[in-house]
């Protein structure tokens, strides 16, 4: 990758070659936080093939969903109509480096927003935060460690709490009920199984 490379252009290449089929499930760290609340507007910040915002349709969100790859927005698109839920996700294409879709939200979601091309995440993520209404959920998951097969290794995995610090949020406006690693078995490209940690920021907007 040159030091020239897009967020765009890596990510259309990226999913380019890869398979337009999803897992078909959402991610856990979203399901144990949001099952239990009364569906409302929801953003998901990299979205892509969708999984995580068809579980939110089908649960009675209206979810805007984004990511910088045209070529995984329209797989997400596919994912939607196969599960009824098109009219109820709004499919936007951004690089959140430069435009950030409009509204508010009672839930912004964003579930390893990660990339190797730099893009601001901390900035985004700040951005994110203020999309956030009054008794809304902020729920940010990154990876707290690496599976063995992966070669995404930041070193070290910033800890939760600076994960929660970067985002320079007031404090007296955010009442967090999760900020920590949580363990879980994932599963490689090759059918490999490790334990890994993601690390969760999960905070009520007062
Ligand atoms: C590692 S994947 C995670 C996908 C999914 N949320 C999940 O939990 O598996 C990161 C996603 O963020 C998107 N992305 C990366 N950089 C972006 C940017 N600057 N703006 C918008 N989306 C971006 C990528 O296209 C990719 O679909």
């Amino acid at each position: 990758m040159s030091e020239s490379t897009t967020s765009e252009q890596f990510w259309e290449s990226r999913y380019a070659g890869a398979s337009p089929l999803s897992s078909g499930k959402p991610g856990t760290v979203l399901v144990r936080f949001a099952e239990h609340l009364k569906p409302g507007r929801a953003l998901e910040l990299g979205c892509a093939r969708g999984d995580d915002a068809v579980w939110l349709a089908t649960r009675g969100w209206n979810v805007v969903a984004v990511d910088v790859s045209h070529q995984v927005l329209g797989y997400a698109a596919d994912n939607a109509r196969r599960h009824a839920v098109a009219e109820k996700i709004t499919f936007e294409q951004h690089d959140l480096s430069q435009t950030f879709p409009d509204g508010e939200y009672n839930l912004v979601t964003a579930s390893f927003l990660e990339s190797p091309v730099e893009f601001g995440r901390s900035s985004v993520l700040k951005t994110a935060a203020g999309r956030v209404k009054s008794g809304g959920l902020l729920l940010i998951t990154s990876h707290g460690s690496a599976a063995s097969w992966s070669d995404h290794r930041p070193s070290p995995f910033p800890t939760p709490d600076e994960a929660c610090a970067d985002l320079r949020l007031n404090a007296d406006a955010w009442q967090p009920l999760f900020v920590g690693n949580i363990e879980r078995l994932a599963r490689g490209p090759n059918g490999e199984t490790g334990n890994i940690l993601d690390t969760v920021i999960a905070l009520h907007r007062l």
